[in-house]
């Protein structure tokens, strides 16, 4: 059976690149977008381009270059935002502009100093507006997750007949379980009349640690579009991490539900963001950071040496890292102490391996981790040779 295409919807630019210190010149977000459409992204959010003359300048500048994925600029519900927007992506093949307003209490009263109806008509007022400049037409209910479920159905109904193509469903502040946010996207699957004709869409923050499970729950509850950024940068606690709803989804032929991403790509984009962002993953970051495929106690590397998938889900290869790594410290055993002499050209017999075995424990036991340099320094003193 034919899975399920999820569209990869990356805003590292926008979303990503709203985190302090992360800022990027123009030049920078075209190299970050021509990676982006190699990865196989389906639509890049490249700005938001009334915010400012530089962001105009670089949603322009991808507009112009991106070849293959969907170019989209950000607007609040405001006639200008969305005029202005609509210049900036002018020369996009495909472009989208991305309309939308909070819709939760809060967001009303506090924000908006409105009510739920007043915002309705704005909401329906933009996406209008918007649909006088080009087809594909976003629409975001800003804090849906705290969204009362009817309400949000009433907007969503709404926006779709006033043209919206795909329906936001964001989880501005990383509140929801993701039991809750699945169920909100099937209150809407069910009782939004016109949904067959927009495509729902995940947008989730990661405040509680939740945004990768809140999008999968999502997606598994019928949303075909997830947003999400490079090693899940964004505001505060960050957005949903690309790289991991992804090979989910890959890992996980039971889902049916595929996207067009190289996976292959991953860690050399992963890699790209950091450097240019400047901001670093966490050794233990699932799937790209520097831990995820490394190995340090010995019966974990005992069962990896013998066979991968004793202690590995996914193949690094796949992700684009060469291979596992085998670390060697004082948690090790043999087996690992054995295999990385054999990488750096000492094939140890049974009793060099028991002579050299404990030294090697007492050595380790000064460091953090034994390196290759290590590795001659210890067979030098035990004179064992290359
Ligand atoms: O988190 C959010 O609600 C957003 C919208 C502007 C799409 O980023
Ligand atoms: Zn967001």
């Amino acid at each position: 059976m034919a899975k399920d295409h999820v569209q990869i919807f990356d805003t590292t630019l926008r979303d990503g690149e709203q985190v302090p210190g992360c800022k990027l010149n123009t030049e920078q977000k075209l190299i970050i977008a021509e990676r982006l459409d190699l990865l196989g992204v389906d639509i890049i959010e490249a700005g938001f381009p009334v915010s400012s003359p530089g962001d105009f300048k670089s949603v322009d500048a991808i507009a112009r270059l991106v070849k293959n994925a969907t170019v989209c600029g950000l607007t609040r519900s405001v006639e200008n935002d969305i005029k202005v927007a609509a210049e900036a992506l002018k020369h996009a093949i495909r472009p989208r502009i991305h309309t939308g307003i909070g819709t939760s209490d809060s967001h009303i009263k506090f924000k908006f100093n409105s009510n739920r109806d007043a915002i309705i008509e704005r909401a329906v007022a933009a996406v209008k507006f918007a649909k006088t400049f080009v087809q594909d037409v976003e629409f975001y209910a800003e804090d849906a997750g705290r969204t009362d479920n009817e309400y949000l159905a009433r907007v969503c109904e709404a926006v779709i007949k006033a043209g919206a193509t795909v329906l936001n469903i964001p989880d501005t502040t990383g509140y929801c379980l993701p039991h809750e946010y699945g169920a909100k996207i099937k209150y809407l699957k069910e009782n939004v009349k016109g949904i067959e004709k927009a495509v729902l869409s995940c947008h989730c923050h990661n405040d509680l640690g939740l945004a990768t499970a809140n999008s999968i729950e999502g997606a598994i509850n019928g949303a075909r579009q997830i947003e999400c950024t490079i090693n899940g940068i964004g505001e505060r606690a960050g957005n949903t991490s690309l790289e991991e709803v992804v090979m989910i989804m890959k890992q996980h032929p039971d889902l049916n539900l595929d996207t067009g991403v190289n996976t292959k790509l991953l860690y050399s984009t992963s890699q790209m963001v950091q450097e240019h962002m400047g901001m670093f993953v966490q050794a233990n970051k699932a799937v790209v950071g520097s831990n995820a495929f490394a190995h340090s106690s010995g019966i974990h590397q005992d069962g990896v040496i013998k066979n991968r998938e004793t202690y590995e889900i996914m193949d690094p290869a796949d992700v684009g890292v060469t291979e596992s790594a085998i670390v060697l410290t004082a948690r090790s055993g043999r087996a690992a102490l054995a295999y990385r002499a054999k990488n750096v050209g000492y094939e140890l017999t049974k009793l060099e391996l028991d002579t050299v075995y404990p030294k090697f424990l007492d050595y380790a036991d000064t460091k953090k981790e034994v390196v290759d340099e290590d590795i001659h320094i210890l067979m030098k003193q035990n004179q064992i040779k290359l």
